[in-house]
């Protein structure tokens, strides 16, 4: 049974029917569907079109409706309708008979679909947010247990400088900061409803919009219906923040992975996200890592598809927009999952602080200070870097740490370095220099720890 019979002579092929049918994936908006067709029915109602009878034989069907999916939308899918606007339009008809077929006045498919879509966005993003929070505040508490915990901090995958365990987890909750504020700037213009503007051009029945926003969630009604009907900005959008969450999730991934690694050493992943192998029976692998530092790409693939889908699209609605749908589902369905898995990874962590020192203390992390040392002494930083340049080509031709040298090694290539070198190049001293703004030093990191805790509410 299709919506549009009637000017139509010869059966659709079945083919075509399959090809055209959007029921498979769009099931998914069945109760947004219903909850926008009960509100557009009181709209109805209150422009005298519906009576208040009829009004409410419809909401109490469709009430029953949602109540009969509710707990499992798929068994809808075993029927032939086109998509989700026809299965309950047609499934209150066969509630309550001729009255169900005045639903659809001055309403179109284009209208209700960007409708059902916004309605379905927002609730993920609330979904997303509360993970993000989530993740966020499993980095705070792994920061807070390891804020003393020295370890490299790496440029080019090379030793760069100490840092703490507490400040890489701080990095990463600076981006999911600014993932959650995208995520919420979406929102601002997705809450904006599309209902009434029917095909393309609005509807001609006199229906309140802004009421009919109102009641459905939405702050406010579209400006405009032929752009109503052709928006799909917000899917862009989403998908955009997705991906660049699922960078930032990327990349965390790549991070634990390396740490992880018998070469690094840093951590031990749980027992519980790991897998093993079929062959060799001592590995231990971070599957669950690696899924996530992949999903990224498909993500990514999401974005490209709607932005394809959309590029030169004519106005208004076309069918090519029925493509919006699974790449939109799968990337936020995407995003959640491995967002509930970097949580999972986080909460059962375990970090070796003795190894994450031993290799903060190997590679020549302090050799700034020591150049930073002869600046104080007066020397400019670029003589500074050299001098330290050579000093660290002699301790690795020795096999040597910086602060394992002798003095008078240090006075071949600076007759200005001292006995109090030592306490300059400690990974302590390096840590508590860097206390400005933003910096490594312990004091910076247990205040933006409190800081955390308090805006995420954790005290
Ligand atoms: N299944 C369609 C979609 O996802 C719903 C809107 C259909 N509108 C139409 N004029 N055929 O876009």
């Amino acid at each position: 049974m299709t919506l549009w019979g009637g000017r139509f002579i010869h059966e659709s092929d079945a083919f075509f029917k399959k090809f055209n049918k959007s029921l498979t994936f769009d099931y998914i908006l069945v109760k947004e569907d219903i909850k926008a067709s009960i509100s557009w029915s009181q709209a109805l109602m209150k422009s005298n079109i519906l009576t208040s009878d009829e009004q409410n034989i419809i909401e109490s069907a469709l009430l029953v409706l949602l109540r009969e999916i509710q707990d499992d939308t798929k068994i809808i899918l075993n029927t032939s309708y086109e998509d989700v606007h026809s299965w309950v339009e047609a499934s209150l008809i066969k509630k309550i008979g001729k009255l169900g077929k005045k639903l659809h006045t001055g309403r179109s498919r284009n209208d209700q679909i960007t409708t059902d879509l916004k309605l379905w966005c927002k609730n993920k993003i609330y979904l997303l947010l509360e993970n993000i929070i989530e993740l966020q505040k499993n980095f705070i508490v792994i920061a807070e247990a390891n804020e003393h915990v020295i370890m490299p901090g790496y440029t080019h995958l090379q030793r760069a400088q100490p840092i703490t365990f507490a400040y890489w987890c701080l990095a990463y909750v600076e981006m999911l900061k600014r993932d959650f504020s995208r995520l919420k700037d979406v929102l601002k213009r997705l809450n904006i409803s599309p209902l009434g503007s029917g095909a393309l051009s609005g509807t001609a029945w006199n229906i309140d919009r802004k009421k009919l926003a109102l009641s459905m969630g939405f702050a406010s009604a579209t400006n405009n219906a032929l752009d109503s009907v052709s928006d799909r900005d917000y899917i862009v959008e989403i998908l955009s923040v997705s991906s660049i969450g699922m960078m930032h999730l990327s990349r965390f991934s790549e991070d634990l992975i390396f740490f992880n690694s018998g070469e690094a050493n840093f951590i031990e992943l749980s027992d519980s996200i790991t897998s093993g192998s079929s062959l060799m029976p001592q590995k231990k692998n971070p599957d669950g890592l690696e899924l996530i530092r992949a999903k990224c790409g498909r993500v990514y693939g999401s974005l490209f598809s709607i932005l394809t889908v959309l590029k030169s699209l004519p106005l208004s609605y076309n069918k090519d927009m029925q493509e919006d749908k699974e790449c939109l589902f799968d990337a936020i369905e995407t995003w959640n999952n491995c967002l509930f898995m970097a949580i999972l990874v986080l909460k059962n962590i375990k970090i070796k602080h003795i190894s994450c020192r031993q290799a903060a203390e190997k590679g020549y992390s302090n050799a700034t200070e020591v150049a930073d040392y002869l600046v104080k002494k007066g020397v400019a930083f670029r003589e500074a870097h050299d001098i330290t340049g050579r000093l660290v080509l002699h301790a690795i031709s020795r096999k040597q740490s910086l602060s394992s040298l002798q003095l008078s090694t240090f006075q071949i290539y600076s007759n200005l370095i001292e006995d109090d070198i030592y306490q300059h190049i400690t990974l302590e001293a390096c840590l508590n220099k860097r206390c400005s703004q933003g910096g490594v030093a312990p004091k910076q990191t247990s205040q933006a720890i409190m800081k955390e805790k308090k805006r995420l509410n954790i005290i």
